[in-house]
């Protein structure tokens, strides 16, 4: 137990966050000790510390706040529902409400159930797909990320970069079964794959746009021919492009269907909520009528997962980015974001590329071309991490991991602006230590 008091005047909050959180964080934000900070509360696209500090927040709790924090009609759905009851575990006014939504957006969902992140409707997608083949193979893309499931988090950081298609641990603990591994963007390889465990693969899963990688013209509807011709699930990971780039998210942006979607992140408008939905005949798979009749049946349930809070806040995001004008906004943003970046990068007389779509931006530092995980990899990543310390230490709040920077509906130019000239400075610094 700890001889000192949480309360401590003499104890800092960053030494107490460092005591009971491993790394002083809920995971993966890996700060120095020194830059380790506290929030206190956050309102539109900043953020206050319990010092007193204010941050430009480039991460919008990694995407999830898209309208921006203490959005006052997610607030007050919040407060509209609390008083009424939180979680009946049942089908409730504002799931149902959610879920017609969701239905009447989503070109691929039939059906939709809903549970509460996005790592969890992702495990369901493959478990439904595995089921509906009766084939246990899933073949994912290399740096992929589909949730902290052991297929989520493989060969998402390959080191090794083995040939393809076999699967890397990124992370101890994890184990391999079953999985293919193929390089983003390359439809070729990707067809030599499937060509040659077609009888063993039940499901392909993607991100459409995988990290901030835009897919290459051809390489989505050219997986859609691919799992149509072997007859094998194609599902989409839109835990991230939904609802971000478009209202329909990255299949109506793409114009390709996959059998099976997942949802999170921006959906729930900074609550804890994921959806998993598809084609009425994979999705049926988990009613219960099917138990023990010899048919195919998968198990779904989430306890909180139709929570009505998260439920009533998604459907106020819903209206929100239904809005007119909130996708020129998000895209206007974005571009004014790249724009900066890209000038700041060449101003410096650095190789880079700046990378990303829509409302979401990215530098890596290389001079070729990024398209795929092994291209990203041979970027000069220290820099990278340089630049993105450098931030943080210039009151810019984001994961230093070099992974993608997030806009929401509550940032606007002058705040891309800040953050721009923010990456200047920060980009000479590191430069600087280079030299
Ligand atoms: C593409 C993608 N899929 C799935 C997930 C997992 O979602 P969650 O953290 O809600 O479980 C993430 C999270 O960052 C993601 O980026």
């Amino acid at each position: 137990m700890s001889t000192i008091a949480p309360d401590s005047i003499t104890v800092s909050d960053r030494e107490r966050s460092l005591r009971v959180f491993p790394a002083g964080s809920n995971g993966e934000f890996d700060l120095p000790a020194d830059l380790t900070m506290v929030v206190r509360s956050g309102s539109g696209c900043r953020l206050r510390d319990t010092e007193g500090r204010d941050w430009l927040d480039m991460s919008m709790g990694w995407g999830s706040a898209m309208p921006g924090h203490a959005h006052p009609a997610i607030v007050e759905a919040v407060q509209r529902q609390l008083a009424s009851g939180t979680n009946f575990a049942y089908t409730n006014e504002a799931s149902l409400a959610l879920a017609e939504q969701i239905v009447a957006l989503s070109p691929a969902c039939d059906r939709v159930r809903f549970c509460t992140s996005g790592s969890e409707a992702i495990l369901y997608c493959l478990r439904l797909a595995r089921a509906f083949t009766g084939r246990s193979g899933v073949l994912k893309f290399e740096g992929a990320y589909h949730g902290a499931s052991d297929i989520g988090v493989l060969s998402l950081m390959p080191r090794e970069q083995r040939p393809f298609p076999q699967p890397e641990p990124s992370c101890d603990g994890t184990t391999d079964r079953d999985v293919l591994v193929a390089p983003y963007n390359d439809l070729a390889t990707t067809r030599r794959i499937v060509e040659q465990a077609a009888d063993t693969l039940g499901a392909i899963i993607v991100e459409p746009f995988q990290r901030c990688l835009p897919p290459v013209p051809g390489f989505l509807s050219g997986l859609r021919t691919l799992c149509n011709e072997f007859r094998i699930p194609l599902i989409f990971d839109e835990v991230v492009t939904g609802f971000r780039f478009a209202y329909g998210g990255a299949q109506t942006y793409y114009g390709v269907t996959p059998d099976l979607v997942a949802y999170g992140k921006a959906l729930g408008g900074g609550l804890p909520i994921g959806a998993y939905g598809g084609r009425a005949d994979i999705m049926t798979l988990v009613e219960e009528s099917r138990l023990g009749t010899g048919k195919p049946y998968v198990w779904t349930a989430s306890t909180l997962g139709c929570n009505a809070v998260s439920c009533a806040a998604a459907c106020a995001a819903l209206h929100l980015y239904r809005t007119p004008g909130a996708y020129e906004c998000l895209h206007a943003l974005g571009r004014r974001l790249r724009d900066g970046l890209t000038t700041a990068v060449k101003e410096a007389g650095v190789p880079a590329q700046v990378l990303g779509d829509g409302p979401l931006g990215m530098v890596a530092f290389s001079s070729s071309p990024v398209i795929d995980y092994r291209s990203t990899a041979a970027a000069d990543r220290k820099l990278g991490r340089r630049v993105m310390l450098g931030l943080f230490s210039r009151g810019v709040f984001l994961n230093p991991m070099g992974t993608k920077l997030y806009l929401s509906l509550a940032h606007d130019f002058s705040a891309v602006d800040t953050l721009v000239h923010h990456f200047r400075a920060s980009l000479r610094e590191a430069l600087a230590v280079r030299e």
